[in-house]
């Protein structure tokens, strides 16, 4: 049984999770209602909410599971990358339970800990059996990262592509604020929803970097010239200008959508000359619970006989349970530390945090 903690934005998630994939347990608290306000995840309150919300986390996801402390094999915990002041909650928490019960403790990487749970989803038994084999082509997308990958194990990443700028949950994070819209429970959920209301065709907007052959990602282009049209057309948000603000909400979705699927379309051309064997494009990040998004994407795999496998909606956006399956897998690697010497980590200890850690 592995205990998996996840603090690295702005959701405090805790899971207990067995060797054999089975979600014992899990609690998870969003902060949703106090960064809408900002506009943003503001640092200094997350970290407030996270440690107002870690203790009791870990005591609901332990209860929820029937389990005690002693009775787990490890303690995962994100570190990184993410807010340094957030990650810190979170392995503070997890050093001091791995201290106290004398268990190994994981170090999990987030984009690893995403793209892992999106392939245990898929071979769990609640969804369609259908184990996803190394190599695969992997797709992440949340507020901070945009990689396109080529998976061959655990640790074993090669990178096809990465955004040159902003994000894609980024950008429709930014758009959504532009637009006026009750950002909760994310920007992107409020911006995919009210775009179902738009014409996806009414403004002419170019799909980024079309001459260059590579399969990098860039959105900030693609923003500006949303935010130049919201400034002409809808400069503030009003009942009058709803179906000209959805318009552009569609027409921005579509657009920066259709980059998406280039960018994939090309990775996996490369990846099925170079690798056969490939089967599978696993699509993960809290973007990949966007159902227009999987929709595209779908079409885009299987037109190159590809499965398209993106883990539940739920399980797309930050979680326990990814770290606590990431932290199984490394576990069954033999990739765990020793457990903190009991009494550590004290009081303004120095502990290992990878704010930014490349894959
Ligand atoms: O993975 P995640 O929960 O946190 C990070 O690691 O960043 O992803 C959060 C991002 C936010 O930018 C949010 O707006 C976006 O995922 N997101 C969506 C949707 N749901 C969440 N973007 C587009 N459509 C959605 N339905
Ligand atoms: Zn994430």
């Amino acid at each position: 049984l592995v205990l998996g903690i996840e603090s690295s934005c702005d959701d405090t998630g805790v899971a207990v999770v067995s060797t054999s994939g089975r979600v014992l347990g899990e609690s998870l608290a969003t902060q949703a209602d106090i960064h809408a306000a900002w506009g943003g995840v503001v640092p200094k309150l997350a970290q407030e909410a996270h440690e107002a919300a870690i203790d009791g986390c870990v005591e609901a996801a332990l209860a929820s599971a029937g389990v005690t402390p002693d009775q787990l094999d490890a303690v995962a915990v994100t570190i990184g990358p993410g807010l340094s002041l957030c990650l810190r909650v979170g392995v503070l928490k997890a050093r001091q339970l791995a201290a106290a019960h004398q268990l190994p403790l994981i170090p999990v990487h987030h984009m690893e800990a995403h793209a892992l749970t999106a392939a245990a989803s898929a071979a769990s038994p609640a969804a369609t059996p259908d184990l996803v084999e190394f190599p695969f082509l992997c797709l992440l997308i949340s507020g901070g990262h945009n990689l396109l990958l080529l998976v061959e194990g655990i640790g074993q990443y090669t990178q096809l592509g990465t955004t040159l700028d902003d994000a894609l949950g980024e950008a429709y994070d930014k758009v959504a604020r532009l637009l006026g819209l009750d950002l909760r429970p994310s920007g992107g959920a409020a911006l995919e929803a009210f775009a179902a209301g738009g014409d996806p065709r009414a403004l002419p907007l170019s799909v980024p970097m079309q001459r260059r052959p590579t399969c990098d990602f860039s959105y900030a282009g693609l923003k500006t010239a949303v935010r130049l049209a919201i400034e002409e057309q809808a400069p503030e948000a009003t009942e009058g200008n709803r179906q000209v603000r959805a318009d552009i909400a569609a027409s921005f979705q579509r657009v920066a959508v259709q980059h998406l699927e280039e960018r994939c379309r090309r990775g996996v051309q490369w990846a099925q000359e170079s690798h056969p064997q490939v089967r599978h494009l696993v699509v993960a990040g809290g973007v990949a619970s966007n159902r227009y998004i999987r929709g595209r994407l779908a079409a885009v795999a299987q037109a190159a006989g590809l499965r398209l496998v993106c883990p539940p909606p739920r399980l797309c956006t930050d979680n326990g349970v990814m770290v606590a399956w990431a932290g199984v897998e490394r576990l069954q690697l033999g990739l765990a530390e020793a457990p903190p010497a009991s009494g550590e980590p004290g009081e303004g200890e120095w502990v290992d945090l990878r704010p930014r850690w490349p894959l």
